[in-house]
């Protein structure tokens, strides 16, 4: 049985581009937001902001290109969503400097009470802010991956998204979390990449579904789409078969492992 939440996960959004969050009203994530599930709010930082100009960046000290954030406003606003409490809440500040977001980065978001996502833009928040937030909540500094981006907006979505179809009633299905590549935890998709799929018609443009989900039988069924599973993260991300538990393959796991030629540890190479 899903574990159900007592409330909806509480989720704040500071920014200096508040518009950029309107996608959150639409698909899966509007409809969890309908029916209660999530309760995202989206801040202006420059409501902080004391100046007339509105201004949130100054020059950085010790020279260098771009602007930095200042943690004047960065503090207040802080101080503001987060009310009384701290127990509960995750302060989440995206950069490309962080540690990696991944499913299970997901997962324990799911789990919390209340997230705070602080996006930063230029070349960064000062970094007393999150010095400062850490004698009070605690606070991750994100990545999303190996590239760069102009800010932390797009970064954000991305992981509410995330974090937001694995909250207990979200998914219209409720059995098809664990099934998807990086499937999070046991299971027999963790850490694989999901395999081919195949809906109706049987045949289309001369190409035949493949046999075995015709079958009826679910063992083997299974056993093909790990097969499957296994070639395309051999094929695609050898880093995350590398990566596997030892103890999690079996005897045909690395046997479809070596005819992929991927070299099966604690198999015999010599032959
Ligand atoms: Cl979380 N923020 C920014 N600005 N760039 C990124 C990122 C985050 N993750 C990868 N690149």
């Amino acid at each position: 049985m899903a574990v159900r939440r007592a409330e909806a996960v509480k989720v704040d959004i500071i920014t200096i581009f508040p518009e950029y969050f309107g996608p959150l009203r639409v698909s899966l994530l509007g409809k969890a937001a309908e029916r209660g599930l999530i309760e995202v709010a989206v801040h202006d930082l420059r409501t902080w902001a004391h100046d007339v100009h509105r201004s949130v960046d100054d020059t950085p000290f010790g020279g260098g290109p771009g602007m930095v954030m200042s943690p004047v406003a960065w503090g207040e606003a802080l101080d503001a969503v987060m009310g009384s409490g701290s127990h509960g809440t995750r302060l989440v500040v995206p950069t490309p400097a962080g540690i990696p977001f991944r499913q299970e980065t997901a997962a324990t978001y799911s789990r919390m009470a209340h997230l705070v996502f602080a996006c930063g833009r230029y070349e960064g928040i000062d970094a007393r802010f999150a010095d400062d937030a850490r004698t009070r909540v605690s606070v991750d500094e994100v990545s999303v991956g190996d590239y760069v981006l102009s800010g932390g907006e797009p970064a954000v979505l991305v992981m509410i998204d995330a974090i937001g179809r694995l909250l207990p009633g979200v998914l219209g299905n409720a059995a098809s979390a664990p099934d998807d590549s990086f499937g999070g935890g046991a299971g027999p998709m963790a850490s694989l990449l999901e395999g081919p799929v195949f809906t109706r018609p049987r045949v289309w443009r001369g190409r035949e579904v493949p046999a075995v989900l015709l079958s009826g039988d679910h063992a083997a069924i299974a056993r093909w789409r790990r097969d499957e599973a296994l070639r395309r993260t051999a094929a695609l991300r050898p880093d995350l078969v590398t990566a596997l538990p030892s103890g999690t393959l079996d005897r045909r796991d690395r046997q479809v492992l070596t005819e992929a030629g991927f070299p099966v540890p604690g198999e015999d190479m010599a032959h």
